[in-house]
């Protein structure tokens, strides 16, 4: 099954540029993975979840949230899979849309957080910085704008660390996402500081 969809998943993304590619699906299984084991999360639902959780982007789809969600149920329905492993992969995936109607109560199976957990991870440190700029580039942003007076509002790579990439590390569910985000979050803060560093040539050699 896991082949399968592994299967299916990298034919839906193939040629992606926008941060999406199968690389980003393949690290945030390895991640949800691990952290579904060390919390005792259903790993088979955490898997097949993380595999199915960007086939079809409501960025991409004129806004449809539900579209991606059917789309992994129904795949999974169709290659065999229990109907009730198709609902729980299906909910797990509707929680990960970090712009989409407000997931973070308490309601979220534990399936769900450890998803949501892995896809933001996916999204701060050394891979976080590296996936902002190639968004930036693939949007037309600038890196940045010095002369912009609120860097949160901004529309720009940089002002995108604060809007969204420097709060991830507060919006994570388990104890294993935090630890896991204690340094990856110190690394991008320390790569601002270079970064205005570096920008007002006030760097030490
Ligand atoms: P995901 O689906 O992995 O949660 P998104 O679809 O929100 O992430 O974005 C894909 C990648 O592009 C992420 O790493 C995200 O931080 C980055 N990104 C999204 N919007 C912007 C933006 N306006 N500027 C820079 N990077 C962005
Ligand atoms: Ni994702």
């Amino acid at each position: 099954m896991v082949a399968a969809t592994e299967t299916h998943v990298k034919s839906r993304l193939a040629g992606d540029t926008t941060g999406h590619d199968w690389w980003h699906v393949d690290r945030v299984r390895r991640i949800g993975m691990r952290i579904a084991s060390a919390e005792g999360a259903d790993i088979e639902v955490v898997e097949l979840a993380t595999l199915l959780h960007d086939i079809s982007d409501h960025k991409f789809n004129g806004g449809d949230y539900e579209r991606g969600p059917r789309e992994a149920a129904e795949f999974l329905i169709r290659a065999g899979e229990p109907a009730t492993v198709a609902m729980a992969v299906a909910s797990a995936i509707r929680s990960t849309s970090w712009s989409g109607r407000d997931q973070d109560g308490p309601t979220l199976s534990l399936e769900a957080q450890v998803v949501q957990d892995a896809d933001r991870l996916d999204a701060i440190g050394a891979i976080g910085i590296g996936r902002a700029f190639a968004y930036g580039g693939y949007a037309q942003q600038p890196m940045h704008d010095p002369c912009a007076l609120d860097p949160s509002t901004a529309n720009t790579v940089i002002a995108h660390f604060y809007e969204k990439l420097l709060r991830v590390k507060d919006r994570l569910h388990t104890q294993t996402a935090k630890q896991i985000a204690t340094a990856r979050d110190a690394y991008m803060r320390n790569f601002l500081q270079r970064f205005y560093e570096e920008w007002n040539a006030d760097d030490s050699p």
